[in-house]
């Protein structure tokens, strides 16, 4: 469920007419719900509330400092993958004893800057890693709290460009060197583990392979523990996929997999770390985009939005299908016509849908793509000289910019020509 609903056929983000804050702000611009963001994180919480527990959001979803405050607020703590969100999650005043950070490849400096915040744990991925971690932890004086991502060998589906946790990937100790590689963190000053991470994929639209993937990594604690170490957290990543398209998608709600989740742990003596992302953030938001120009009489019909792959790069890179609706709803829209959506970026990639069925839409018109607010924002760009798009946030009655459309000469400042050009 989400707050953007139509009310007298005008679509609304909360209280809000969309058409209002195309008027104040322009198009294109994110347009996120702090009451969904708020529900889908509730609804997390509720699902693993018998559950020792706690839900790190992962920042890379979105990471507007308004919707950090605003989880940090609700309790929320933070699975980061940089310096820069790890800066995002403090100013946003999450503890950092609900802080941890992913990635393959953390630097040197990242590894100082989370150990002066005092994290919760590093989230390790290889042995050089380890090493490197925990040389900066000696020259500092501190010893850092670390869990083994594991990659327990488990293909959770989906689209091959966001699936983790099979052998083949980048990521994670492979699940047949773990308990070495435990009793490598054991040998090493500077490092200390009492806990295992593993995060399968993203967009996963079952419970099997995460039921899979948590029965190997169950086995491997108690090996793990067997052999002496203290194992009392188990970090379970993210992954959990959102209805994107309402006629063919139906993931695994959260208080399913909650549940699920709540059984294997019974008599584990674990603490659950969660990292959701998507399902808090996915539908919490839109990308809201006018129409330039309708091109039709050739092969297609082209509706041509003020949107492109640079803003929301989703469609173009993983073929994702997003739901695509008009802002107002009149007497032509009872008309439908197949078209192709398409942005005004100089590649043929920058298609948002392929004859797609749509009421009959006209110049100005504005559409609304949905369930843009995970992966939307932050994996925008600024190709062919676009500027980053704004993002809004509505409670309610009342909406804010939360970060604005940056103007030209702000986007050429950070660029030098040498006086030898
Ligand atoms: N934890 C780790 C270590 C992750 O790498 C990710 C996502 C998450 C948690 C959150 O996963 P979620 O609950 O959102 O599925 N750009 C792609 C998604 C990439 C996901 C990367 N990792 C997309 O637009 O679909």
């Amino acid at each position: 469920m989400n707050h953007f609903q139509y009310k007298n056929g005008e679509l609304c983000a909360e209280n809000i007419p969309l058409a209002q804050i195309a008027r104040e702000v322009g198009t294109p611009v994110y347009v996120y719900s702090a009451a969904t963001f708020t529900r889908h994180f509730k609804v997390f919480e509720d699902a693993a509330k018998d559950l020792d527990h706690f839900i790190a959001y992962s920042v890379k979803a979105n990471s507007n400092l308004a919707v950090l405050t605003l989880l940090a607020k609700l309790g929320a703590g933070a699975d980061v993958v940089s310096g820069g969100e790890l800066e995002r999650a403090l100013r946003a005043g999450i503890d950092p004893q609900k802080i941890v950070f992913s990635g393959v490849g953390k630097s040197k400096d990242e590894m100082r800057a989370a150990l002066k915040a005092g994290i919760l744990q590093f989230n390790v991925e290889s042995l050089p890693e380890l090493l490197a971690l925990s040389s900066v932890a000696i020259e500092m004086g501190k010893v850092a709290p670390v869990a083994l991502r594991i990659n327990p060998d488990v293909d959770a589906g989906g689209h091959e460009k966001i699936s983790t946790g099979k052998a083949e990937n980048k990521f994670g100790v492979d699940i047949r060197l773990a308990e070495e590689a435990y009793n490598t963190i054991r040998d090493l000053p500077g490092v200390t583990t009492q806990s295992v991470d593993m995060h399968i994929g993203s967009q996963i639209d079952s419970l099997a392979p995460f039921e899979k993937a948590i029965d190997k990594i169950l086995k491997l604690i108690k090996k793990l523990r067997a052999n002496g170490h203290d194992i009392q957290t188990y970090d379970l990543g993210g992954g959990l996929g959102i209805t994107y398209d309402d006629t063919n998608d139906a993931p695994p709600l959260p208080a399913a997999y909650g549940q699920m989740v709540t059984e294997k742990f019974k008599g584990q003596n674990l603490k659950a770390i969660f990292e959701p992302g998507r399902s808090i953030a996915g539908n919490a938001g839109i990308l809201l985009t006018k129409v330039r120009y309708i091109k039709s009489g050739g092969a297609r019909t082209f509706v041509i939005l003020d949107a492109a792959m640079n803003d929301f790069i989703r469609p173009a890179l993983y073929s994702a299908h997003h739901d695509i609706d008009p802002v107002v709803i009149n007497k032509s829209t009872s008309e439908y016509i197949d078209c192709d959506i398409v942005g005004p970026v100089c590649e043929t990639g920058d298609t948002f849908a392929v004859l797609r069925s749509m009421p009959k839409m006209s110049e100005g018109d504005l559409v609304a793509i949905r369930s843009a607010g995970a992966y939307g924002a932050v994996q925008a760009c600024e190709y062919n000289t676009r500027p980053l798009v704004p993002e809004v946030i509505v409670s309610g009655n009342k909406f804010e910019i939360i970060r604005k459309r940056p103007s030209i000469e702000d986007m050429l400042k950070a660029e030098r020509v040498p006086d030898w050009i």
